[in-house]
């Protein structure tokens, strides 16, 4: 019995939440829930965002999911990743069928450090106008490239890429990708290179199908995560994973959509795809594949789903024929 704590967060986050339990109430694995609250809403009615004790269920969890906050995002799931030291920001990009991807054949990882880089928040004004401290340790880079290469292995995947611009920014992508290299000689059955992250930007559009981990910096990773969900296809698709030492946060890239919110027509894809991620940080790799392939299933189909999917299913009915696959 895994215990996992649930914060829906604000608009149709609830909404993705309720439809992914529902879901999971037909996987072969249990769960003890603890709600939790965070977001707007629980800011209007107390005055903050993030309560201590929100942070401290997740804490005593074994993996957290998180659906979405409002306009208080930055002061609930970054103030989350810094408490939890929420080091690894893990981003598939994967296609799925009867969605509009520009891509239909890919399946690749973007493993981005989430603590430190240029979004440690140390700029300043100037006399000139303003500047900003972009910091690289050694130890970050270490254990970013490690989980890479960890991953890569566990998952079955061949390749790892190291994303740095070391050219230009010498001391500190300097630090990252000798950093890479001095890691990958653990994993010397492991193919590897490294590429520069504007060259990457562009392979991305011409030959996406040569990656398969691909290992970077916080910023290049944020930017380049962006460009990977735009090759597969829509925000109600892409999850992504926070993992720390001792913790686990799974959400959906999307945020509350409020024009969206209270209608239950959101996409709950990205928000079960969320909990596939879950279970394989959880190790329960066989209820994340027939979870995963349940809902490639009803997204094969193309009959129940949701209106973004070209479909005019609610959420709710797209959850409910999910967890229908599962339980033929
Ligand atoms: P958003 O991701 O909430 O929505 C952008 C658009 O994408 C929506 O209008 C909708 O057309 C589409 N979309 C997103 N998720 C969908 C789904 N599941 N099904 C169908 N369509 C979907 O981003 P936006 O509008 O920039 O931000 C809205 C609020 O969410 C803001 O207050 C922002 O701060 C917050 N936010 C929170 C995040 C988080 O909690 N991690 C992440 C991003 C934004
Ligand atoms: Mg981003």
């Amino acid at each position: 019995m895994y215990k996992i704590s649930v914060i829906p967060g604000d608009g149709i986050g609830k909404e993705v939440m309720e439809a992914t339990l529902h879901v999971l109430e037909s996987i072969d694995v249990e769960f003890d829930y603890t709600f939790a609250d965070a977001g707007d809403e629980h800011m209007e009615k107390t005055g903050v965002a993030l309560p201590q004790e929100t942070v401290e269920i997740v804490k005593k969890s074994d993996a957290c999911l998180f659906g979405a906050a409002g306009e208080s995002a930055a002061d609930v799931i970054v103030k989350m990743r810094q408490e939890l030291d929420l080091y690894v920001n893990l981003r598939p990009v994967k296609s799925y069928p009867g969605t509009k991807c520009i891509f239909d054949t890919l399946d690749f990882v973007i493993v981005r450090e989430n603590t430190e880089g240029l979004y440690i928040g140390m700029e300043e004004e100037t006399e000139e106008g303003a500047t900003a401290t972009r910091v690289i340790t050694r130890k970050a880079s270490e254990r970013i490239c490690k989980f890479a290469f960890e991953y890569a292995k566990k998952t079955g995947r061949g390749k790892v890429t190291a994303v740095h611009k070391a050219n230009v920014l010498k001391k500190t992508d300097g630090v990252f990708k000798d950093t890479f290299y001095k890691i990958a000689e653990d994993y010397p059955e492991m193919e590897l290179d490294d590429r520069y992250v504007d060259a990457t930007a562009m392979f991305f559009i011409t030959k996406p199908e040569m990656f398969d981990v691909i290992v970077t910096t916080n910023l290049f990773g944020d930017i380049l995560s962006d460009e990977g969900a735009g090759l597969v296809g829509g925000l109600g698709l892409i999850p992504s994973a926070n993992i720390g030492e001792n913790q686990g946060l799974f959400e959906p890239v999307h945020g509350s959509a409020p024009r969206h919110a209270g209608k239950g027509t959101a996409n709950p894809s990205a928000m079960i795809l969320s909990a596939v991620l879950m279970l394989e940080y959880l190790e329960e790799n066989d209820a994340a594949r027939k979870l995963e392939n349940a809902l490639v299933e009803v997204l094969a189909e193309g009959k129940v789903v949701t209106p973004d999917l070209g479909g005019n299913a609610s959420t709710m009915e797209m959850a409910a024929e999910v967890r229908k696959k599962l339980e033929a």
